[in-house]
């Protein structure tokens, strides 16, 4: 169920005047909600701040503001994930696309502002010339954005972009679209650390589910490391990080009515050794009750109570090979960065 958006908001008339020629070669859609009744926004704000303890999903981050300061967070020094599969892609995209053999298409799931998808669109176009790049994100922005300044760089790509959330985007790609050519399938950026166990299991089988055998999954990883370094990059001197998870509360106040007073909540980082993973929450400075006023509701908080608002895992090269092994892939290759902080895995359906 997917709706067309484009021509209207993005072939839209250039400022000064000009033919936009990006146009025709964009098509983007907003996948729709394959249940009826599957959980909106206000569904999960309600759900998640009436349950103890508190929890909020890391998907409401990125609103237009939330997307801006993720990007932001990406150019942070103390950030490393991002520049470390940068450098990875910089020397590597070369020796990545080819292992495939090709030519192939590119599904890109959480694909943001693009940046480090750059590095293998140029070294696809350059083996075969042209390529349809399929991005898909839960950020409207991010999708729009992105696109228009790609298609301006490359004049023989063509994009056909999905909003929305991953599983209802590949049942939408399964359903509609008639694959050109073998898939290179891309989740970049340790987004994987924000699911759980079950959950990465489950968004592995779907994109394994589009697949035939021998099609690539390029899967970018953070992997464990001291806390020294994982603290700084979730919790930054600058509050960038900070600001990102406090707009979230933002959000809840801008959409849902939300009576939040920012400054009474503070921002907290934390690494659980034991499920390996770096945790975000929210920490009540007092006790306070918050209105959601579209939501009927009045939230208590204890002093000191937290909203655990993110999990971002951590993984190490093992836990890869068993993932893909339970999940119909194999691993044929591994590229690191030179610091080893970060792996970049192509997997392979087998
Ligand atoms: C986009 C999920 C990969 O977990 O590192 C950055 C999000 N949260 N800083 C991550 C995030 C806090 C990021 N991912």
């Amino acid at each position: 169920m997917a709706t067309n958006l484009t021509a209207g908001s993005l072939a839209a008339p250039l400022e000064g005047g000009g033919i936009d020629p990006t146009g025709d070669r964009l098509r983007v859609s907003r996948v729709g909600a394959v249940r009826a009744d599957a959980p909106t926004f206000a569904d999960d704000v309600r759900r998640g701040l009436t349950a103890s303890p508190k929890v909020l999903y890391p998907k409401y981050f990125y609103d237009e503001l939330g997307s801006r300061l993720f990007e932001a967070i990406t150019a942070l020094p103390e950030y490393y994930p991002t520049k470390a599969e940068a450098e990875i892609l910089r020397s590597y995209a070369g020796e990545i696309v080819s292992a495939l053999g090709g030519p192939v298409w590119l599904l890109e799931l959480g694909s943001g502002d693009g940046q480090k998808t750059r590095l293998l669109i140029e070294a696809l176009l350059a083996r075969q010339g042209t390529l349809e790049y399929v991005p898909v994100d839960i950020s409207e922005s991010a999708v729009e954005v992105s696109s228009r300044a790609l298609l301006f760089s490359y004049p023989t790509l063509r994009i056909t972009g999905y909003i929305g959330e991953y599983h209802r985007a590949l049942r939408a790609i399964r359903q509609e679209r008639v694959l050109p050519g073998r898939t290179l399938a891309l989740f970049l950026g340790s987004t994987l650390g924000n699911l759980g166990p079950e959950e990465r299991i489950v968004l592995l089988r779907d994109v394994r589910g589009l697949l035939d055998p021998g099609e690539g999954f390029l899967l970018g990883v953070d992997l464990k490391k001291s806390e020294d370094v994982l603290i700084p990059a979730y919790d930054d001197p600058l509050g960038v990080t900070a600001a990102f998870n406090l707009n979230l509360l933002g959000r809840i106040n801008r959409e849902l009515g939300g009576e939040f007073d920012l400054g009474a909540f503070r921002h907290r980082a934390l690494y659980n050794r034991e499920e390996g993973r770096v945790e975000m929450h929210l920490v009540s400075r007092r006790a306070q009750t918050v209105a959601i006023r579209d939501l009927g509701i009045e939230v208590p908080f204890a002093e000191g109570e937290s909203i655990h608002t993110e999990n971002s895992y951590k993984f190490d090269l093992p836990q890869i090979t068993a993932l893909a092994a339970g999940t119909g892939f194999e691993v044929r290759r591994t590229w690191t960065d030179s610091g080893g902080r970060f792996a970049s895995n192509l997997l392979v359906a087998v």
